[in-house]
């Protein structure tokens, strides 16, 4: 239990098990459930948490009001990691009520079956715990449909659910001010891109309805509570979801012998040669797909290498683009290479997707038949060079 300020106290949780994040991206870190308690003449409970954790859960809740009702459970978002004790929490506080907009309550009745008290609010419904004031404003699909944020216009506080959210368990404090914040940062860009990354539009209009507001510290669902880093999470969140990437390139490439590898190295050499510093490296077949997907978020250059497999692209890099397309990524700078054996398939599919509707290629795609040779390290080295020129120029 931590009390941020008088009246508002964090009783969330750490998971430091899970291996996965929705079964899908990896925790290094560990990941935090974060949950509040406002507590007014009545108190309002903001969130749960993963149902695995209800016991720490109900501890914290109890240190902070001891045998004191909960008057209201407040839920910003219905996925389980968040919605996971509703049920459990009802048992120990029968009379709570509910608050959510329709389609949270009807969420909460489809998922744990929930029919007692239930306040169902609308964009702007006002709620008195009689000395703190919640306001709902609706943010659709920032991540689902249903989805909300409470704000308290005294302390200027926002309850946020997953936007302005992280990967990575809290390690002893909860507030940014009290943490090196540093290692948060790549992982709000890991969280953003493969979770909510599809969404740049919905985010951009939760952004201009929460603009004007006195954001004095923002609590989300996961991750620290920011206060003095407000501005730049909120300048993070402006860039992701507008796709602008920062004066950088991220050089992805699959290999299965080494061939396509050193035509990887050569356009690396081509980027160091262009005067450009700020790029990262990654072999498909080591890298799980949310640092991918992250880094290509992050950076406005992308190079994308790819032997020719089955007559088609090599299936990881072909995930990839499925990953990235379907995250509707664009504004982005493309290079591309590639190899084949006997039939070139690679680099048509790779340029295909440097050519759509929002991307711009960059310099001459480098396609290479069976070994690599001088003359084949030279045209992308040219490719790295002509990347590294287009980026530097682009700021
Ligand atoms: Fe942290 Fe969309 O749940």
């Amino acid at each position: 239990m931590k009390q941020l300020i008088p009246s508002i106290y964090y009783v969330g949780v750490n998971d430091r098990n899970k291996e996965r994040f929705e079964c899908l991206w990896p925790l290094s870190s560990g990941v935090s459930y974060n949950s509040y308690l406002v507590v007014g003449k009545k108190i309002a409970l903001i969130d749960t948490v993963d149902v695995r954790f209800f016991a720490t859960f109900l501890d914290n809740i109890r240190e902070v009001i001891g045998t004191r009702p909960i008057d209201y459970l407040v839920i910003n978002h219905m996925e389980p990691d968040h919605s996971g004790c509703i049920g459990l929490i009802r048992q120990v506080y029968p009379d709570i009520c509910l608050v959510g907009n329709k389609k949270t309550l009807q969420m909460a009745e489809g998922f744990y079956c929930q029919s007692g008290p239930s306040l169902c609010v609308s964009e702007g419904s006002e709620l008195s715990l009689e000395g703190m004031d919640l306001r709902f404003y609706l943010i659709p699909m920032v991540h689902w449909p249903e989805t909300m944020v409470t704000y308290e216009p005294h302390s200027g506080t926002l309850f946020s659910g997953d936007a302005f959210g992280c990967f990575g368990a809290l390690n002893g404090g909860v507030l940014d001010s009290e943490m090196d914040v540093e290692p948060y940062f790549p992982e709000m860009i890991r969280y953003y891109s493969n979770i909510v990354g599809k969404y740049g539009t919905q985010v951009q209009m939760a952004l201009k309805k929460l603009g004007g507001l006195d954001l004095r510290r923002i609590c989300p669902t996961h991750g620290p509570v920011w206060s003095e880093s407000i501005g730049r999470v909120i300048a993070a969140y402006q860039r992701m979801s507008l796709y602008e990437g920062e004066q950088g390139v991220s050089l992805i490439f699959g290999s299965m012998y080494g061939n396509t590898l050193l035509m990887a190295e050569s356009v690396a050499e081509g980027l160091v040669k262009g005067g450009l510093k700020n790029f990262t490296m990654h072999k498909l077949s080591r890298t799980d797909p949310s640092y991918l997907i992250a880094d290509a978020f992050r950076f406005k250059g992308l190079l994308l290498g790819a032997p020719t497999y089955n007559n088609g692209l090599y299936p990881l890099m072909e995930q990839l683009l499925s990953d990235l397309r379907h995250r509707g990524l664009k504004n982005r700078l493309i290079g591309c290479f590639g190899s084949f054996t006997w039939a070139g398939q690679a680099v048509k599919h790779l340029t295909e997707f440097a050519t759509a509707p929002g991307m711009e290629l960059v310099g001459e795609p480098v396609e290479m038949k069976q070994g690599f040779t001088r003359e084949t390290g030279l045209k992308c080295q040219q490719l790295g060079e002509a990347m590294a020129r287009r980026i530097l120029e682009a700021e």
